[in-house]
């Protein structure tokens, strides 16, 4: 590859060119997968928002299509979602159903000069292909709300309607519709609740099992934005509790704070809609980047690429509910040539040393920790680069070290390490690692805890080595297995 692709991900998926943030409009359609994403197309960095579109058949590998939505009268396209309009409510389809996508207008305000975001609606008659602005734009506006935008809509099977789940800077609003087109407040949540670090964005609300014990809970996501004084930047929290047809009610104390991923580059993400129900699944993809420095990545003509799709789920751990995440079991096809090893013993001295010559991976490793010694795994370039994930059973504590992991200097924020609280059980933990040109996304013990960071090592990643700090950490297993790459 020329410098420019050094960072192009093998099994991500990246823009064709320019800029991308946000997911959005993430529906399940008649075999197709949407994924539509906040693009600028003439530029590498954030500009007049449009919608970028990509359809795929298994979560995996994504085809390009063109610009969905431009900007217009209204302004620019910021983020928002897609559903299917089976029963064509919206009035909007001749046939009998079809895509609805509900979006934020982002302009001027033409009197107080100050930003201003409106609801809208486009509509699709043909899988997605084309899109219509539906002429009545915008749908929905509040005169006083300077922050107003990214709209999740659902159908809401228990009182027949429409939800939309939508944020207001410090809280998050929930209307009500039957047709898509004219809606109703019904509630608001979050002032005092969780997470203020920065203005609310990204909200999504869905329902999910807890473990499979016939018992379900709400899950109400929500990213808050940078604020120069976090280190960690953006980031997304999320709460569980009961959503009553009008509200979400906070199931943990005001002050507990959920976060959904620790490493510094899952943002904005949100789920598919439509899914069908016998597969059951829900499925989040994150924007891996970070607003703290998004728009001065290294990566030349394109910036911004997605996490890899995540399937959620609901545990219950020390009498609390907590949402798990592990990538879609369809990433499983990448696998091409796979080595593993069993009780293998590592001290300071004999670490254990793989050379893959290769840099698109998947790395499980079951570690024996009860000798309390800490657990290094280092991710090395034939150069000096390393990326360093790490568990000291010391401070019940995960981490991955990108501070040595090539390109760092374009933004102070960047190098470092970073990590969670995290107990092995019975002094074994369980580590699920994917690792591409780009990035590198950690899962522990079955995505009870993940963290995904974005690295841009200068020349690939060749050799996986495994080391204690001083005693020894005993290996039960490790696999790694090459990846094939989507050749997006
Ligand atoms: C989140 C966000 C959204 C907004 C979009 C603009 O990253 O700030 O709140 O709709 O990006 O691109």
């Amino acid at each position: 590859p020329d410098n420019d692709d050094r960072f192009r991900p093998g099994f991500h998926f990246s823009p064709p060119d320019n800029w991308a943030n946000d997911p959005n409009g993430l529906v399940y359609y008649e075999g197709s997968y949407h994924l539509f994403y906040q693009y600028h197309p003439y530029s590498n960095k954030w500009g007049p928002m449009h919608w970028g579109h990509a359809v795929s058949e298994d979560l995996v590998h994504w085809e390009h299509a063109p610009v969905a939505l431009f900007p217009d009268e209204h302004g620019a396209i910021f983020s928002g979602c897609c559903v299917v309009d089976w029963n064509n409510s919206s009035g909007l389809f001749e046939d009998s159903h079809g895509l609805v996508a509900i979006f934020t207008h982002a302009d001027t305000h033409p009197e107080s000069g100050q930003p201003r975001q409106r609801q809208s609606l486009a509509y699709s008659s043909d899988k997605g292909h084309t899109w219509q602005k539906y002429d009545g734009n915008p749908v929905l506006s509040e005169d006083d709300l300077i922050d107003f935008r990214d709209p999740k809509v659902f159908w809401h099977q228990q009182s027949g309607r429409w939800i939309m789940a939508i944020v207001a800077g410090d809280h998050a609003r929930f209307y009500a519709s039957e047709n898509l087109r004219e809606w109703s407040l019904t509630g608001e949540f979050g002032k005092g609740e969780g997470s203020h670090d920065g203005v609310w964005e990204c909200p999504d609300l869905f329902q999910l099992p807890v473990d499979d014990a016939g018992r379900s809970k709400w899950v109400l996501i929500i990213s808050i934005g940078d604020n120069p004084d976090c280190p960690e930047g953006s980031r997304t929290q999320y709460f569980i509790g009961e959503f009553d047809g009008k509200t979400f009610i906070n199931d943990n104390p005001a002050d507990h704070i959920l976060w959904l991923d620790y490493g510094r580059d899952n943002y904005a993400g949100v789920t598919w809609s439509d899914i069908p129900e016998q597969d059951g699944r829900r499925v989040l993809i994150g924007w891996m980047s970070n607003w703290k420095y998004a728009n001065e990545t290294p990566t030349g003509s394109w910036r911004g690429a997605m996490t890899l799709p995540r399937a959620l789920s609901l545990t219950s751990k020390d009498g609390s509910v907590v949402l798990t995440q592990m990538p879609v079991r369809e990433i499983g096809q990448l696998r091409k040539d796979s080595l593993s090893w069993k009780d293998v013993t590592v001290t300071p001295k004999t670490p254990f040393i793989q050379q893959t010559n290769y840099n698109l991976l998947e790395i499980e490793a079951e570690l024996d920790v009860r000798s309390g010694d800490a657990v290094y795994i280092h991710l090395k370039s034939a150069g000096q680069d390393e990326i360093l994930i790490g568990y000291d059973p010391a401070d019940k504590r995960l981490f991955t070290d990108r501070s040595h992991s090539g390109v760092t200097d374009f933004h102070p924020a960047f190098a470092g390490r970073h990590g969670a609280s995290l107990a092995a059980v019975n002094g074994q933990l369980r580590l699920q690692i994917w690792l591409d040109r780009n990035a590198v996304e950690v899962y522990a013990d079955n995505g009870l805890v993940v963290l995904t960071d974005q690295i841009f090592p200068e020349a690939p990643i060749e050799s996986i080595g495994v080391s204690a700090k001083s005693g020894q950490v005993v290996l039960n297993s490790l696999q790694i297995h090459t990846l094939e790459s989507i050749g997006i």
